[in-house]
């Protein structure tokens, strides 16, 4: 597919806002890329155009049955140069997630360079403070007017644009976790690796659930077995054991992270030894306890790092090296922050010059 994109520009800039005040994901460039899918035409009219409200069919598939995915990746500015982060990886992910859900897929090259397009005219939105970034989220949703129950005839593709600092505000700030033993966020077989809508809505209960007792993230087990840890939040989690890397291997229900990708790398790069494997929540509980298990972090690329001080896990409140910053999640949040913003040598090529 090679299209050309028709671009329109917005007589009507807005003002620039300051970035390190606004909460994540709540203000927007001034343009946008939309492309759409029928069955006759595949993906067509690639375009960019000034940033509003478009209308939809109140019978609109995605409305009714949720046929949406979407991805989330970060631009940044080094000296006045836009780069992007591994985007060839989201564009890969948006693909499986499109085909988990009986989507279309894109032509991942060419999304990407309808990307550099838009990134091109909005250059000026990438803030340069520190630890801010132009948030990038593509995602396409199934508009064919039709409430019958099956896949949707035609869809939207859209990226847009959205200047963010820190997404818990100061980046590196110990947060409080409560491991959920009703709600579950997946199951093997279901929609836990795909990066689709619902699974976000769905996870709402349990946030809202932990956020009434006094904790700002849920820790997710296993749908099968509500014993083995997954996840936490909207982030992949890792584990610090006797010095080594621990995270939950990917099983069929977990979200396979960019960020999460890219610090098993970059942990061994380091020297770690890193173990993916199935973590049984009272082996954390024992771990926390005796001192084997030092540091616990969440990664995703909204926080990139997201260390964990307090641990609920089950009724009971357990401090992770004493509320505090700890030294591998600081090392490799250092390391991962300094290759994204050019301060650290790329030796795997995960940066792109927009
Ligand atoms: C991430 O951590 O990157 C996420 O997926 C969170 C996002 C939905 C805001």
């Amino acid at each position: 597919m090679t299209q050309q994109i028709q671009i329109t520009k917005s007589q009507n800039l807005k003002e620039k806002p300051e970035v390190a005040g606004i909460p994540f994901g709540s203000y927007f460039t001034d343009h946008m890329f939309l492309m759409d899918y029928s069955a006759e035409m595949g993906w067509h009219d690639a375009r960019i155009v000034p940033y509003a409200p478009f209308e939809i069919s109140p019978s609109s598939q995605v409305l009714h049955y949720g046929q949406s995915v979407f991805e989330g990746l970060k631009a940044y500015n080094v000296d006045g140069e836009v780069i992007l982060f591994r985007p060839d990886e989201n564009f890969k992910r948006l693909n499986r997630s499109l085909e988990r859900m009986s989507m279309p897929k894109v032509d991942e090259e060419f999304a990407l360079d309808a990307l550099y397009e838009l990134l091109k005219i909005e250059h000026d939105w990438v803030p340069d403070g520190e630890g801010q970034s132009l948030y990038v989220r593509p995602f396409v949703f199934a508009n064919e007017p039709y409430l019958g129950v099956r896949p949707a005839k035609s869809y939207r593709m859209m990226i847009v644009l959205s200047p963010v600092a820190g997404y818990y505000g100061a980046q590196l700030n110990p947060t409080s976790i409560y491991v959920e033993d009703d709600y579950v966020r997946a199951v093997r077989g279901g929609v836990g690796e795909a990066k689709f809508a619902g699974n976000y809505a769905s996870s709402y209960a349990a946030q809202q659930k932990a956020n009434d007792l006094g904790y700002e993230q849920v820790l997710w087990l296993d749908g099968v077995h509500q014993e083995y840890i997954e996840e936490v939040g909207s982030m992949n989690i890792f584990f610090v054991r006797d010095g080594e890397l621990i995270t939950p291997q990917l099983n069929g229900s977990i979200l396979p992270g960019i960020t999460r990708k890219s610090l098993i790398t970059l942990a061994e790069d380091l020297g770690y030894t890193v173990r993916e494997e199935r973590i049984h929540i009272s082996d954390v509980e024992k771990g926390i306890k005796d001192g084997s298990i030092s540091e616990v972090f969440g990664a995703g690329t909204a926080a990139v790092v997201a260390p964990v001080g307090i641990m609920n896990i089950h009724g009971t409140d357990y401090r992770v090296n004493n509320n505090e910053i700890g030294k591998v999640t600081q090392e490799l949040y250092d390391n991962l922050t300094g290759i994204q913003t050019k301060k650290q040598e790329d030796k795997h090529g995960w940066v792109y010059d927009v």
